[in-house]
């Protein structure tokens, strides 16, 4: 088995070919075959009021005009609705959900305060985090006793009079658990106890079968971060919001960047996304839910591997394979020959990043078929050198 450190270096050998990152992410954007289950992306929309409100909207020329600075009110009411957080609230419209995130942490953390987060986890919160406070306390949670996700039990055994904030990103990237609603409530009180900040990143919120939020039982001591680049399918777009309680989201409005607004198009696209929400929440839920079992089939054909989490609440979630002595740098290269575009565990863990493969599955089922194919396919190659 390759240890972990050894794997950290591994895992930054670029795919074959590529001199930069960027390369290689420009080389699989521009690929029309490649198959995306690398970056929890969502090609399931179709032709829907999402993309015609947009094209309206580019052919209005709307964006020969800057937006106003905090989003449009339409908009951040819409996102209040959809999260049932109508009153005593307030929201801004960012860049991306990634925007959000980077305020929050540079509004709320001093340079002696510490942030819990968990490895696998979201690593560019640690690296947020990491920029505002003394330091990141990650909290390794891969194994079946924490359910694979950061409990209020390892919270309270971590934090100490220095902690100012702890991340809950529910459901997880890359592991796809999610919260209880009596977990959501207990970290809830002990955010009010201890005088912190919960941030609930909810990217994902859409996908879980049941998702509570903290907002709901401590608004004054959470931060909610919202995206539309996944179950809206508008990751291209840059659109996202932050909520919390009105004298936190003011405070954050004194550190903005981006103070004339986010872009016009996408947040015209975000209006009509919300407005249509019931016409395919159900069939990109579906799809995605039976595209797990479909993934899960092929895994078990495959001796050694499995899911430590399944079913995932999120459209992605882990292939552990530590078990087949097959490295998952080896297998993400094998399906990249195949146009299956897929992530190593390094991206989402410093510490578990040897063992699994991440895949997401908000995808039409024929790409599906055809990643069970080359995934097992892959591992039998890999397995015999
Ligand atoms: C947990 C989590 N938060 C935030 C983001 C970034 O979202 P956005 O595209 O809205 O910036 C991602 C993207 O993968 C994510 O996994």
């Amino acid at each position: 088995m390759i240890s972990p450190k050894k794997y950290a270096r591994a895992a930054k050998r670029l795919p074959e070919g590529f001199k930069t990152i960027n390369e290689f992410f420009n080389y699989v954007y521009n690929d029309d075959e490649m198959i995306w289950m690398g970056q929890n992306t969502n090609h399931l929309h179709e032709e829907n009021d999402i993309m015609y409100s947009m094209l309206e909207s580019v052919k209005n020329k709307d964006y020969c005009k800057y937006p106003p600075p905090e989003g449009f009110p339409e908009l951040k009411d819409l996102i209040l609705q959809d999260l049932g957080l109508t009153e005593g609230y307030d929201i801004l419209v960012t860049a991306g959900g990634t925007e959000s995130l980077y305020l929050c942490m540079n509004d709320i953390l001093d340079p002696t305060n510490n942030v819990i987060t968990c490895d696998p986890g979201y690593l560019i919160i640690d690296n947020f985090a990491s920029r505002f406070a003394d330091h990141v306390k990650s909290i390794p949670i891969y194994n079946k006793e924490c359910g694979y996700k950061l409990t209020p039990e390892l919270v309270r055994e971590n934090m100490d009079e220095n902690t100012k904030l702890i991340s809950l990103v529910d459901p997880l990237n890359p592991l796809g658990s999610c919260y209880t609603k009596g977990e959501i409530k207990e970290f809830a009180d002990m955010a009010i106890d201890n005088d912190l900040y919960l941030l609930h990143d909810i990217t994902y919120r859409d996908f879980a079968r049941d998702h509570h939020l903290v907002a709901k039982y401590a608004p004054e001591n959470t931060v909610t971060v919202y995206s539309f680049s996944k179950i809206y399918g508008m990751a291209g777009l840059r659109i996202g919001a932050l909520i919390s309680a009105p004298d936190v989201v003011d405070s954050i409005k004194t550190i903005v960047i981006n103070d004339l607004g986010t872009n016009v198009v996408a947040q015209k696209g975000a209006l009509a996304a919300l407005k249509s929400k019931p016409e395919w929440l159900g069939r990109i839920r579906d799809t995605t839910r039976g595209n797990q079992k479909i993934i899960k089939e092929a895994v078990d054909n495959v001796e050694g591997a499995y899911l430590p989490v399944y079913p995932s609440d999120g459209n992605m979630f882990v292939i552990d394979l530590v078990e087949t002595g097959v490295e998952p740098v080896n297998i993400a290269e094998y399906l990249l020959k195949k146009k299956i575009f897929a992530r190593e565990g390094a991206y989402t863990s410093k510490l578990f990043g040897h063992r699994y493969l991440r895949v997401s599955f908000s995808i039409p089922q024929e790409q599906v078929e055809k990643f069970a194919f080359h995934f097992e396919e892959g591992m039998k190659a890999l397995r015999s050198k």
